[in-house]
């Protein structure tokens, strides 16, 4: 391992900032029609500046029919009604640039929504000027006994492809006889990459937003744009029951090298792709976003967030300490020469932290913190998602119809009408776990009614723990998760080895504890967490070389942590960041 010194690190904004996460609809309503909004956003300005976070990401304020909560665009070039106006937009930049806030927009590319213009003109017929805007192909007439799907009698679809939420990835269309492929809902059609005009569209587009003023994109599932060959190249597709070609598939990175050409190269941008898949190898990892990569500052891979997933939106799997610290330590050592890592453990997506990564009962404050150390501690940009900083749980939701997302509703409606499941009751602990819809109730603003996110009816259940976690609470209290995040976005700043030091993990099989050391020239820092509910003992390895007689406790989650370092016992869900180096000005 080679150590790099504060001279020799490859500087950029975007390594050194922190990035929040802002669900729309899910974070404040200004008109009380129970929809979150852009000036409900605009009213909490002063909020991101006193957080001290430096970026934010928007998730899709577009104009959508809202089949998938605006990842379904209608118009790429106009705000959704319920989230104000384009003036609306320009009044939030223009807030977030004075209090030197960034903004990142999110580009949802592969798909639009089946109300897009494009796609209208695309079913009408098969000589439309847009028809190979997107993925039509005739079904298959050669598959005997095919009983499941709308198409004509006898017909199957092209091929076997899954959808990510569940069903067949292709739907008939009668206007014309074929079918169109979408990897996600009905309503969203994958947009036709190998078309040159489609690309030109994406690209202007981009350079549309550019010209407003923003500060890059994080882009929506942007790996799987380039289809296999099975399907390219093939009408019907060629028998091709993996849908795994279609990660990172054959012409990826010529179309994102052409994206970087044409749109983002020569601007100092945070671009940010999101890539769908499993065990990304890391020499991918750096075509993507190394120094002779793609152009990307850096992806957001997902292994860390299917250690618990077992196939069904309700089914989960066991994991442990090892296979977290091995997840993180692969990209950790694997990107620290080239490329850059993305940090974040939660998002829109995906459940609360403290529910999934922590303890949400008695050391909900503790294990918030904990993870929050984490974030901010390893190397990369870390991304906090609305609500983190409050330490918010996953919400019991008691019924199907509390839920909003299609990523539960569809499968659990057909495993009910298939009869594969008998009952809600069957799958609920599942979808508490695992839903998307934890992480979408309202932002906790206040523990009066509606969590102070709206005057209206919410447009989904708000977490009946707003009534102690919320943000008036923890404002008032120096000792909650909220100051404590605070205090690790300020320290960032402060302290160059937490952003370039590098990584190096010690004791990694411990179950329970995940310590490692960030050096940066001769600045040392130690990071311990214990990771369960019980006490843990920590010795210092041999092989850390440093000054354990200088040691000064940087931030824990307890406020009295001795600074003997060479061993200590841990407290359940403790972190400790010590800085093991004489002589630091702080
Ligand atoms: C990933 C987004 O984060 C998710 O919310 C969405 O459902 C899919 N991509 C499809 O756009």
């Amino acid at each position: 391992m080679s150590s790099h010194t504060a001279e020799d690190v490859n500087r950029a904004w975007w390594k050194e900032a922190v990035v929040y996460q802002i669900y729309p609809r899910s974070f404040n309503d200004s008109d009380g029609d129970g929809i979150g909004d852009i000036p409900g956003i605009v009213e909490k300005l002063d909020y991101l500046d006193e957080l001290g976070i430096d970026v934010v990401w928007l998730n899709p304020v577009y104009e959508s029919p809202n089949a998938d909560n605006g990842y379904d665009i209608a118009d790429y070039r106009a705000i959704m009604d319920e989230f104000g106006t384009m003036d609306d937009w320009e009044e939030l930049l223009a807030g977030l640039h004075e209090r030197d806030i960034r903004l990142i927009m999110d580009l949802v590319v592969n798909h639009t929504s089946d109300e897009h213009e494009w796609f209208r003109k695309s079913r009408e017929s098969t000589d439309s000027d847009y028809r190979d805007y997107y993925i039509w192909r005739r079904g298959r007439t050669d598959v005997d006994g095919w009983t499941g799907h709308k198409g004509p009698e006898g017909e199957a679809p092209p091929n076997e492809w899954e959808s990510f939420f569940g069903g067949p990835a292709w739907e008939y269309d009668e206007a014309t006889g074929e079918w169109y492929l979408h990897l996600f809902d009905v309503k969203q059609p994958d947009l036709n990459w190998e078309n040159p005009e489609v690309r030109d569209e994406v690209f202007d587009m981009m350079e549309w937003w550019l010209e407003k003023g923003i500060d890059g994109f994080r882009m929506d599932v942007i790996n799987l744009v380039s289809k296999p060959e099975s399907v390219t190249a093939h009408d019907p597709p060629t028998n091709d029951s993996d849908l795994g070609g279609t990660i990172d598939g054959p012409r990826i990175h010529e179309y994102m090298r052409e994206m970087n050409d044409r749109v983002l190269a020569g601007r100092d941008l945070l671009t940010v792709g999101e890539m769908i898949g499993d065990g990304m190898p890391i020499d991918e990892a750096r075509t993507y976003v190394g120094e002779d990569g793609d152009g990307l500052s850096m992806l957001f891979h997902f292994e860390h967030v299917l250690l618990d997933r077992a196939g069904r939106i309700w089914e989960t799997a066991e994991w442990d300490l090892t296979d977290l610290k091995g997840v993180f330590s692969k990209w950790q050592y694997g990107l620290a020469e080239d490329g850059w890592n993305s940090l974040y453990l939660g998002n829109h997506d995906q459940p609360r932290i403290v529910s999934r990564f922590g303890d949400d009962g008695e050391y909900r404050r503790e294990s918030a913190k904990l993870l929050g150390t984490l974030l901010h501690t390893l190397q990369g940009t870390p991304y906090v998602y609305q609500g983190e900083e409050l330490g918010i749980t996953n919400c019991p939701f008691e019924s199907l119809d509390e839920f909003r997302d299609v990523e539960t509703l569809n499968p659990v409606r057909s495993a009910l009408d298939g009869g594969e499941i008998d009952s809600f009751e069957e799958v609920k602990e599942g979808l508490w776990a695992n839903s998307r819809d934890n992480a979408r109730t309202p932002m906790q603003w206040t523990g009066g009614e509606n969590a102070g996110f709206t005057d209206g009816e919410p447009w989904i259940k708000v977490n009946p723990n707003c009534r102690e976690v919320n943000v008036e609470a923890a404002r008032a209290d120096a000792d909650s998760v909220w100051h404590y995040y605070r205090d690790l976005i300020r320290l960032r700043k402060e302290y160059d080895v937490i952003v370039y030091g590098d990584y190096d993990l010690l004791l990694s099989d411990h179950e329970k504890i995940w310590a490692y050391t960030r050096t940066l020239g001769d600045e040392r820092l130690l990071v311990a967490l214990n990771f369960s509910s019980e006490e843990a003992a920590f010795d210092l390895p041999d092989r850390v070389d440093a000054d354990r007689d200088a040691a000064e406790l940087l931030i824990g989650n307890y406020g009295d942590a001795g600074t003997d370092v060479e061993s200590f016992t841990l407290r359940p869900w403790e972190a400790r960041v010590y800085y093991l180096t004489e002589g630091h000005a702080a």
